[in-house]
């Protein structure tokens, strides 16, 4: 398909128009299909990072495509005022797939869950009681709460004065979570496996001992889903792995098959406090979204694709296994389902730059990781290709 602009052009209106906040890459995009995308030079790339985690199903997912496309001609947004079916129907969805009985709120990013999560903590804690322990090296958003929530004074700098009352713990460190603890805490919030800081997965006994602390001291447990939910790892919820159920959990990202879409999931003891007026979003919930969801969750189911991310990350390990063994610069591989993450004893920038060069769209966060996030559905032949490149980039090092 021949594009009418060329990524000369496009990057020339971005250097007028567009603030400079994201560190691009010189490519444009135009279309994608699974785990695969064209530029506008028709330039194809393999995608292992679709959509930076939001592409759990690969870009633009046929149930997907239709099921918005449907709903497109019939109501694109009402406000929370009245009552939409496909908004019902996501929550029982998303309900069922719990262990808790979840009731939903609806929202439309990742930090926007988070806020509403940390803001219902602090109404079940009550008078006295809004401290929350996170996690050094968690990331949880940009807006304000979720930025203080987020444990890496980096993204700290500038923006102060931060919000008050949030503590932070090392990843892991059961200890250290209790030490923190007090008569004004009303809530421990945590990625049950660490995504942008380096794919880091919590060691044994860690998520049912802070279940345990909570419980004892009276304070609520926040699993931040974000970008290990929907699946990702094999179960509708990372925490499912564990046997661990929190009071609340977050999810975005994947949630909506590309489409922006957040939420929370609380106990219904815990969802009873968010009573009409404290907490909103005018988009929350809107039909496009809602429809957008269930379609990502039907693909999921219809195509068995738990098991699929199970066996795929059996095949990453085992791949990235044999090539530490043979590549020095690689430190540790970490891998739960789709979620991957290799560690090098090196900068890894270098080497995401190399993988776009031979077309793969890889990440590299905390500055040493490797990160994958590739589609569920990802096929063995995109596979060995895309392991191919990575491969090659390392060995050659
Ligand atoms: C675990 C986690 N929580 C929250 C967020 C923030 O999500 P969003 O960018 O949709 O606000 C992210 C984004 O990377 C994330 O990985």
């Amino acid at each position: 398909m021949e594009s009418p602009f060329t990524t000369e052009q496009v990057i020339n209106q971005y250097r007028k128009f567009v603030i400079g906040n994201y560190k691009r890459y010189p490519v444009c995009l135009v279309r994608g299909e699974g785990s695969r995308v064209w530029d506008a030079e028709g330039r194809e790339y393999l995608d292992f990072f679709p959509g930076w985690g939001c592409g759990l199903l690969g870009h633009c997912p046929p149930r997907v495509v239709a099921a918005v496309t449907e709903q497109l001609h019939l109501l694109i947004h009402v406000p929370n005022t009245w009552y939409t079916e496909p908004q019902g129907s996501l929550a029982q969805a998303l309900s069922e797939r719990t262990d808790f009985a979840g009731q939903a709120f609806f929202c439309n990013s990742g930090t926007e869950a988070n806020e509403a999560a940390i803001k219902l903590a602090r109404l079940c804690g009550g008078p006295g009681r809004h401290k929350v322990v996170t996690m050094l090296n968690s990331f949880h958003g940009r807006t304000l709460g979720s930025l203080t929530a987020t444990g890496q004074p980096k993204y700290h700098e500038g923006v102060g004065p931060l919000v008050p009352g949030f503590r932070y713990a090392p990843f892991g460190d059961l200890a250290a979570v209790e030490k923190l603890i007090d008569g004004e805490t009303c809530a421990v919030m945590l990625e049950p496996i660490q995504g942008e800081g380096g794919v880091n997965l919590p060691p044994a006994g860690y998520l049912e001992g802070l279940r345990k602390l909570c419980d004892e001291k009276g304070c609520l447990l926040i699993f931040d889903e974000v970008q290990t939910g929907m699946g990702r790892t094999g179960r509708w919820f990372t925490h499912q792995h564990f046997g661990v159920n929190p009071d609340i959990v977050t999810l975005a990202k994947a949630l909506g098959g590309g489409v922006a879409v957040g939420g929370l999931l609380a106990t219904p003891a815990v969802a009873a406090k968010l009573v009409p007026g404290t907490h909103a979003a005018t988009f929350g919930g809107n039909p496009l979204a809602c429809r957008a969801a269930l379609a990502t969750i039907e693909t999921i189911e219809a195509e068995g694709l738990l098991d699929r991310a199970t066996a795929l990350g059996a095949m990453f390990r085992e791949r990235f296994t044999a090539l530490k063994s043979k590549c020095p610069a690689i430190r540790e591989v970490r891998v739960s389902g789709v979620m991957i993450g290799v560690e090098l004893n090196i900068e890894g920038a270098g080497i995401v730059d190399r993988c776009l060069e031979r077309g793969l769209l890889i990440n590299c966060t905390h500055g040493n990781v490797l990160r994958l996030l590739p589609a569920m559905n990802l096929t063995d032949a995109e596979f060995e290709k895309g392991c191919g490149i990575i491969e090659e980039v390392l060995e050659t090092l």
